[in-house]
């Protein structure tokens, strides 16, 4: 049985001031190891559903919470959001508010210098970190100097310099090119094959990333269902009934079905292509 690292049960989340419920009744597991796709329509309660993984709610933002929330196994009720800070680090929608510091080594450093590590381990942790992400030639450059997807690999760099089990990134590549975003999503990938570090996504939109994902928590005005197969979402159009954009392949691919030219959705342009050769080939 896979261990669940972030169990939610039940949860109900009301801002202070609001009258509307954002979170109605959620419940949901993320298993160690896998790689988790949020997805919604603006509004939907992504970002208010991923504060809840590392405690900022209900520890920081302020309202009326019901349900709980463990992160490996810690009552975030009862936890303090840098205790949590071990097992969950999180990336922001818009990383240059998280980006503080005047070069990129000193931002990876200040975490670091938070949970009290000697200068020497600092140092080398800071190297191997920029090494592994290939961020070395970033080391003195001033954090807000740098391209949004520079910004996004440094705020992961700094997350992953302390080393937690989950890894959540708040709509990443709404702001990036393909490329860039592609390059992003194959480090996410990155880490949670080579570091085993869980991933947790949040996401409008949604072709880059597809190929890549185990489960995916389809957000609808606060409520959450937990699909396991990627590819019944998608086959079933889910993805369009809850008025998130359908990648341009699935929408090429259903229509290629409903003429009976194949019988299943690719994910990946890879896929896409073999399902092609095939309907050549006949
Ligand atoms: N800090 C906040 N204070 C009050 N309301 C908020 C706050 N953050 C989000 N909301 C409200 O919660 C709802 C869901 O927002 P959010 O979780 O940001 O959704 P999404 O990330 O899917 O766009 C929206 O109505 C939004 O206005
Ligand atoms: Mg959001």
């Amino acid at each position: 049985m896979p261990k669940s690292i972030i169990e939610v049960r039940d949860c109900w989340f009301k801002y202070r001031g609001s009258l509307k419920w954002v979170l109605k009744g959620v419940s949901l597991d993320i298993e160690e190891g896998s790689f988790n796709l949020v997805v919604g329509p603006t509004g939907s309660g992504k970002t208010t559903l991923l504060r809840l993984f590392n405690g900022l709610i209900p520890c920081f933002y302020r309202g009326e919470f019901r349900g709980s929330v463990k992160v490996n196994g810690v009552d975030t009720r009862g936890a303090s959001i840098a205790q949590l800070s071990k097992y969950v680090g999180m990336v922001s929608q818009e990383p240059e508010n998280q980006l503080l510091a005047f070069s990129v080594e000193s931002e990876i450093a200040f975490g670091l210098e938070n949970v009290g590590l000697r200068p020497n381990e600092i140092l080398s942790k800071v190297s191997s970190v920029l090494k592994e992400l290939g961020l070395e030639k970033l080391k003195y450059k001033v954090p807000h100097e740098l391209s949004r997807g520079e910004m996004l690999k440094v705020a992961i760099a700094s997350v992953l310099a302390l080393d937690p089990n989950v890894i959540v990134l708040d709509e990443p590549t709404s702001t990036l090119e393909p490329l860039t975003a592609i390059d992003l999503i194959n480090l996410l990938d990155y880490l949670r094959k080579e570091r085993g570090k869980t991933i947790v996504i949040s996401e409008h939109r949604v072709e880059h990333v597809l190929p890549f994902v185990d489960n995916v928590i389809v957000l609808s005005d606060g409520r959450a269902l937990a699909y396991r197969d990627v590819r019944s979402l998608v086959s079933e159009g889910v993805l369009s009934r809850i008025d998130v954009d359908e990648p341009a392949l699935t929408m090429l691919f259903k229509a290629l079905k409903n003429a009976g030219y194949c019988s299943r959705i690719p994910l990946s342009v890879v896929e896409a292509v073999e399902i092609l050769k095939g309907i050549l080939c006949c």
